[in-house]
């Protein structure tokens, strides 16, 4: 195993690749993934993401982990240093996970809940029954979401080798292997498991529409912690020890694996104990709760009594999905803040972690249904708002933010110049061996495009599905980007926002 001299960062690549791995691995794909694949079909949408992962995921993968690797520095600075004007992009991508932190955390809330609930009998408390009563309890899930982010922030003050890698080497493993064996379990339930495998991996085309094609890039984007601050801010973690795309390769593979397993483990369960009419628009409705906190407990109770065991395994394994990806999540922002304004970790971590929570009430009670449902915005509850906000608009405008800043404006001489863009890489330190020119045109070219045309037609079938409400929703994006824009302008364009040595002397000055 290689090992690095740094002393704040990653001690080893592995331990890099485990932590990424952690933050990409998550609800988005042992819940959004089934649910959007059943909602869009069935194989032919696991297909499109398959190629949107290749295509795009990929591309701004090894982009942000190289803005990351480049600068050693919070996102921020990071973009500062390809392009001073460019400094917002690194804002922008602070502010999307903070706002994506404060509604995951209420469903990391739930899914803590339903995993120490696994072992309630057959009442009116157990996970088959009570879904809709505990989510629109305005307490209880509250005292679960603060529980799980109170979890997160403990890592998170740690420190990255010694919180977030250390845990990361230990929970990644562990949600692998108990995948594995839900996998099993569910491939050896006896009929009906079949009508399930074939509706995953026997893509029929003419169940795939155009919003599919839309729905399988923001998948992948949100699956793949892209667009949002956090490959940069692990990226920045990590030197010469690792090997850019080698790295890069292994996290997307990774974590389309446990997306894929994940459809593995559920759809022939679901078809062999519930039946295969069940099988399309699963969690169908606003952000799909369905899957994993409604049908999945009433599959769990048709196993009888082993059923409690499998639904422990299960929830136990999203948590530590959900947990991973909040810690990288929030780090984003911690590591921003530590280094522009020369705080300590722990503190910084505890007031970030408060905030959030604070934010993360209301949202709670909006997405749950406590007080009648009266908590919403232009018809949408809190959680459905943010996150189509999030995945829609600003997620690809990260990552279209991250392949521009590499193909076009890292080294200003040359890369500007398409002749001269490979040679500029190169010396930049992009190592891809034979990858390297069809790394350099997507890119410049086809990744950045591609996502633009993705987004826009987003926006254009979004509004057409929803009616013109969803203008609120594209408002709000555009207002919250121009107020980043304006605030990086006027506070930080001129002031130094700090690096990740920062950290490294305040740590020497305490000692
Ligand atoms: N990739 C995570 C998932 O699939 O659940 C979610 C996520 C992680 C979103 C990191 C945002 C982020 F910054």
């Amino acid at each position: 195993m290689e090992q690095t001299t740094k002393k704040n960062g990653f001690a080893s690549g592995i331990g890099f690749v485990l932590a990424a791995a952690g933050s990409a691995v998550g609800l988005g794909n042992l819940w959004g993934f089934p649910y959007k694949t059943s909602a869009n079909g069935g194989a032919a949408f696991v297909l499109v993401y398959i190629l949107c992962v290749l295509f795009m995921g990929s591309i701004a993968m090894i982009s942000e982990i190289f803005i990351g690797k480049r600068a050693q520095s919070n996102t921020v600075t990071a973009y500062k240093k390809i392009k001073k004007k460019m400094g917002w992009i690194g804002l922008l991508v602070i502010a999307v996970p903070t706002i994506i932190v404060c509604y995951y955390t209420v469903l990391g809330g739930w899914t803590l809940r339903f995993a120490v609930n696994s072992f309630q009998g057959a009442n009116g408390l157990s996970n088959a029954t009570s879904f809709v009563s505990f989510t629109a309890d305005p307490i209880v899930p509250v005292v679960f979401t603060v529980l799980f982010m109170a979890l997160a922030a403990l890592i998170i003050m740690a420190g990255v080798k010694n919180g977030i890698e250390k845990y990361s080497k230990i929970l990644m493993p562990a949600l692998f292997i108990i995948l594995v064996g839900i996998v099993i379990f569910s491939l050896t339930l006896g009929p009906g498991t079949e009508s399930g495998l074939a509706f995953f991996l026997q893509p029929d085309f003419s169940e795939l529409g155009f919003d599919g094609v839309v729905a399988a890039m923001g998948q992948a984007f949100f699956s793949l912690s892209l667009g949002m601050g956090t490959m940069i801010a692990y990226g920045s973690y990590t030197g010469k020890e690792i090997k850019l795309g080698k790295s890069a390769m292994m996290i997307c593979i990774f974590d389309t694996l446990v997306a894929l397993l994940a459809g593995l483990a559920m759809f022939p369960a679901i078809s062999a104990l519930m039946g295969e009419e069940f099988l399309l628009g699963l969690g169908a409705g606003a952000s799909g709760p369905g899957l994993i906190y409604v049908v999945l407990p009433q599959v769990f109770s048709a196993m009888g009594g082993v059923g409690q065991f499998v639904s422990f395994a299960f929830f136990a394994m999203v948590v530590i999905a959900a947990l991973t990806s909040v810690i990288s999540i929030m780090e984003v922002s911690v590591q921003f803040i530590i280094q522009r304004f020369k705080t300590n970790r722990k503190k910084t971590t505890l007031i970030v972690a408060s905030v959030c929570s604070l934010v993360s009430i209301p949202i709670a009670w909006s997405v749950g249904g406590a007080f009648d449902g009266g908590l919403n915005l232009f018809g949408y509850d809190f959680l459905t708002f943010l996150d189509e906000i999030a995945n829609t608009l600003l997620m690809p405008l990260g990552a279209f933010g991250a392949c521009l800043g590499v193909g076009w404006f890292i080294d200003k001489k040359l890369t500007a110049n398409p002749m001269k863009t490979l040679r500029s890489l190169r010396e930049e330190g992009v190592e891809l061996g034979v990858f390297m020119k069809i790394y350099a045109v997507m890119v410049k070219f086809i990744t950045p495009i591609l996502i633009l045309f993705v987004m826009l037609s987003g926006i254009v079938g979004k509004v057409g599905e929803n009616g013109p409400s969803y203008w609120w929703i594209v408002g709000a994006g555009v207002l919250i980007v121009a107020f980043l824009v304006l605030a990086y302008f006027k506070f930080f364009y001129k002031t130094d926002c700090g690096e990740n040595a920062d950290e490294e002397k305040l740590e020497k000055t305490k000692a």
